[in-house]
């Protein structure tokens, strides 16, 4: 029997619920539509589901704003709907992670409302970041938020709220002990209803230092916070030293109380993973110390180059680092925040590093789609809801593209995802992307997935450590192959544009995409594929 907590080395699907089955034709996905998928989800090979935000929700930011962070938004169904899926997933051996967001909550929230009610000096205001203005009249800083515009919104006595994002998310003070109580609760209600962990949003972000001061250069340190801005390394590196919101000592002291009360569950094995993007990358292991959480994202691969020095780095970095602490790496290639994978390096190179880094030491994240290759979806300016396209008055596009539905079946959009107008319009261009094509073709990047997944679990998980074959350390052909052994497998990368030979012994078990010949004596790798070879 394997005496390894759950999570250690899982595979993890992000589940976007408004994006994946819409069950009552109102053209949003809902809880009772992600229940009647979970059949296909089992038959991914995966471990876990995360639902990104289900809660009371006005919506402003993909529910990422939460005006009642214990009950599900009408437009998601309700909580038994909630409880069936967890029964459901449960009955399959899929594990259930819930989205807690601890940062903010929206301004729809009883607390917010409360708060404005209340007036300066009171007790509700002092559950969020309240000050007043400047003897000019201006805000009290001038941060900028991470959608654009200022960081703070003033209300109608003339005080101004924090808001890190949108103005309709007021950013709570964790100074306030009703704080982490309201929190306790809330991860107490979920875990009574039965889910098996939290992805905790923002995790880096609950505690702030200097809210009065101004920061050089706002503007900069907000874009260099975005995945979806592009920004010389160099430039990014240096304004990310010197945010005043994030990674704060104090957010360590909240997980160590958090560690406590899931250890309370004892064998239920509850775990947290933090959405925690911090800067330089060795704080991010700080949330995985023994007391504190279980894993934390690591966010380099979402926006690394098809390259091998840039990925050998990435990944050599996030397993020495992890193993400071004793912790586990995590590898994800897209999410709902980030251009999905395809799009951003290309069909054959994402399909590639899928196999690559499903066969790396820890958990795995896939969102939802990533397994059928698809690109981010073309939209109009009419059809966009991120706040981020508002805020920034266009100039920056934000994140729909990776949250339009998935396709399931038939030839026309919107390809069985709704019987209503979807939410965001899928293009007829994905017909044959569809979950249904997809499994009938050998060759889909469905069946890849479905394949590696199955053999990671067989042959990978639990094997320990790698040992690097090619890389710009070792081998010789580090510009076009990466390549490393674990256990009884040898994992090769060809990232070039060529055919490459190699070295790797044993039997081919699956290729990312080409055919792998057998030249004398070695194994010639397709261009842009991954190769795995068992012993
Ligand atoms: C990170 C979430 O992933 C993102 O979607 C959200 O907009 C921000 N946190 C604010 O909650």
């Amino acid at each position: 029997m394997n005496s390894s907590p759950w999570w250690k080395e899982a595979t993890i699907y992000q589940i976007y619920p408004r994006s994946f089955f819409d069950s009552n034709g109102d053209g949003e996905g809902d809880l009772p539509g992600i229940t009647s998928q979970l059949d296909y989800v089992k038959s991914l090979g995966v471990d876990a589901i995360w639902l990104s935000p289900f809660f009371t929700s006005p919506n402003k930011d993909g529910g990422y704003d939460v005006a009642n962070p214990r009950d599900v938004d009408p437009r998601f169904g309700n909580l038994d709907d909630a409880k069936e899926l967890i029964a459901q997933a449960h009955k399959r051996s899929l594990r259930v992670i819930a989205d807690i967001v601890p940062n903010h909550f929206s301004d729809q929230h009883e607390w917010f409302q409360a708060a404005l009610k209340a007036g300066r000096g009171s007790k509700e205001r002092e559950r969020f970041h309240f000050y007043d203005a400047n003897a000019d009249g201006t805000p009290p800083n001038n941060w900028i938020s991470l959608f654009g515009g200022p960081s703070w919104t003033q209300v109608e006595d003339g005080q101004f709220y924090l808001h890190l994002f949108d103005s309709s998310q007021p950013d709570l003070n964790w100074e306030n002990p009703e704080v982490n109580a309201d929190f306790e609760k809330t991860l107490r209600f979920w875990i009574d209803l039965g889910v098996d962990g939290f992805r905790i949003d923002v995790a880096h972000g609950l505690v702030k230092e200097n809210v009065l001061k101004n920061h050089p250069d706002p503007q900069g340190l907000s874009n260099a916070l975005r995945l979806d801005v592009a920004m010389d390394p160099e430039k990014r590196n240096a304004l990310l030293l010197t945010v005043p919101y994030f990674d704060r000592q104090g957010v360590h002291e909240i997980y160590r109380k958090w560690r406590k009360l899931f250890d309370s569950y004892g064998d239920r094995e509850i775990m947290a993973v933090a959405e925690a993007w911090v800067h330089p990358p060795v704080n991010a292991t700080r949330y995985v110390r023994a007391d504190e959480l279980h894993q934390v994202f690591n966010f380099d691969l979402l926006t690394a180059e098809f390259d091998s020095k840039v990925l050998f780095e990435v990944i050599e970095r996030s397993i020495s680092l992890n193993a400071t602490v004793n912790a586990l790496p995590t590898w994800a290639l897209s999410n709902h925040d980030s251009p999905r994978v395809a799009s951003r390096i290309g069909e054959e190179q994402a399909r590639a590093l899928a196999l690559f880094v499903f066969g790396l030491p820890g958990s795995t994240y896939v969102f939802a789609g990533q397994e059928l290759g698809l690109p981010d979806g073309v939209l109009e300016d009419s059809d966009r809801q991120d706040p981020t396209f508002f805020r920034t008055k266009g100039a920056i596009k934000g994140r729909d593209g990776a949250r339009v539905p998935l396709p399931w079946s038939g030839n026309t959009t919107p390809f069985g995802f709704s019987t209503g107008k979807p939410w965001l319009p899928i293009s007829q261009s994905w017909k044959d992307l569809t979950v249904e094509n997809e499994l009938i073709d050998p060759k889909s990047s469905l069946q890849m997935y479905r394949n590696a997944l199955e053999l990671r679990k067989e042959f990978l998980v639990g094997a320990g450590g790698i040992t690097w074959l090619e890389s710009t350390q070792h081998g010789s052909k580090s510009d076009a192959l990466l390549s490393y052994s674990r256990g009884t497998v040898t994992v090769v990368m060809n990232l070039s544009d060529l055919p490459q030979e190699c070295e790797a012994g044993g039997k081919l078990v699956m290729v990312s995409s080409g055919t792998v010949e057998a030249r004398e004596g070695k194994k010639v790798i397709p261009p842009r594929s991954s190769a795995w070879f068992l012993a």
